[in-house]
């Protein structure tokens, strides 16, 4: 019998001129944070997205902190911010001296704004036109939304409770580059382009990558004027190093930015193909043997860049018993993350509403889901869930 090959859960599909790019940037030794090719990424990305101008840095990580520092937040602020995300949507607003408070997520997995309103409704007035907490006397100045698995959070409600209660709208769209409303006030704009700022990722498992970088969209001009100046060390005066703010050296490179537009190019081809893969098992899986495939929300389109398998409590098994199995028969998959309210010293702060977060960490499979998976190993994946 033949080996098994091994199924991975995400991977960079690089198909298509990402070599040509790549190589034509060494040979013309703009390898470095100079060089045509940022630029011109940066136009194709703010094109393909709707906005007037994009600035790239170099991960979603960074995007997340320039956004912080865009938005003004500073030392004893506070941000509203899902728990059921990955850490690094939150641990930017620490990097910026401000506390996040958690809310829970709807059956999207992204933050629930009925739940912000409540938790908002209990705990905080306005005060010349600032949102206050009731308790710690702080300015609760901003939310971040996460556009969890390519998935889009219900912005109008979300837009909505921030024209109440005067918030900045950060949204963490690293996952959800060419997620779309298709429907209802927002119908036709991106993920990202329509709180303040929108941050994006350009990691090696997301749905297209340049190795490591990001990018930051803003409906302020000055915003996005802001996050290039301090991405780029800040510099007053180039010719003789003089600096007006603390900077970081935040900038994308041009090596990267070849990348990033080989891959932007087969964008909408890879995002046809999550979905069709996406239907596939759902045709499969949905319904039968105690699972459910999550579904994406309606009046989207979404890049549905991971897939979340459910497993009823009434399965045989354990969810990380099914992980174990799954890589025993050499396929990646993994759980969702664990509540951020849980880690590193976050336990300090305030959560509300998190009990359907908790009650999805424990159940939900992110299934193999490359550009580049074929049909054959997705029905692998399908044949191995059906018989355990
Ligand atoms: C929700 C979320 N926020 C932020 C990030 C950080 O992006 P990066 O890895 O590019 O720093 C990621 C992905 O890694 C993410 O999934």
């Amino acid at each position: 019998m033949s080996e098994k090959t091994f199924i991975p859960l995400s991977v960079p599909n690089f198909s298509g001129n990402e070599k040509e790019y790549v190589n034509d940037a060494v040979v013309s030794e703009w390898v470095s944070t100079g060089g045509s090719l940022v630029p011109k990424f940066e136009q194709a990305i703010a094109d393909y997205v709707g906005m007037p101008r994009a600035v790239a840095c170099n991960s979603g990580t960074s995007g997340l902190h320039l956004a912080m520092m865009m938005a003004g937040i500073g030392a004893g602020d506070e941000v509203l911010a899902p728990t059921l995300t990955f850490i690094a949507a939150v641990n930017p607003i620490r990097y910026a001296g401000a506390q996040p408070i958690f809310i829970g997520c709807d059956d999207t997995l992204c933050l629930d704004p009925k739940l912000a309103e409540e938790y908002l409704q209990a705990n905080a007035e306005l005060k010349d036109g600032r949102c206050v907490s009731r308790v710690t006397g702080a300015h609760i100045k901003a939310i971040v939304v996460v556009h969890v698995f390519g998935n889009l959070a219900d912005m109008e409600a979300i837009m909505d409770l921030a024209a109440r209660w005067h918030l900045i709208v950060i949204e963490d769209a690293t996952e959800a580059l060419g997620s779309c409303f298709t429907a209802g006030r927002y119908a036709g704009k991106y993920a990202g382009t329509i709180g303040d700022v929108g941050v994006y990722s350009f990691n090696g498992n997301k749905i297209i990558t340049t190795g490591a970088g990001g990018m930051v969209v803003s409906n302020h001009d000055d915003w996005a004027e802001h996050a290039k100046h301090l991405s780029t060390q800040a510099k007053a005066d180039e010719l003789h190093f003089v600096h007006d703010e603390v900077g970081y050296n935040y900038r994308l490179t041009n090596l990267q930015a070849a990348l990033g537009l080989a891959q932007l190019e087969q964008l909408e081809g890879f995002i046809a193909y999550k979905n069709e893969m996406y239907e596939f098992y759902r045709e499969r899986l949905d319904g039968k043997h105690n699972y459910r495939i999550l579904p994406f929300r309606d009046g989207t389109r979404s890049n549905r860049w991971f897939y979340s398998l459910f497993v009823e409590d009434a399965h045989p098994l354990h969810r990380d018993e099914i992980i174990r199995r799954l890589s025993a028969e050499k396929i990646q998959t993994r759980p969702i993350w664990a509540l951020i309210q849980d880690q590193a010293d976050y336990p300090q702060n305030q959560h509300y509403g998190t009990g359907l977060a908790r009650h999805y960490l424990g159940h939900i499979v992110n299934l193999p889901c490359s550009t580049n998976l074929s049909k054959e190993d997705a029905q692998r994946v399908v044949d191995v869930l059906l018989s355990l």
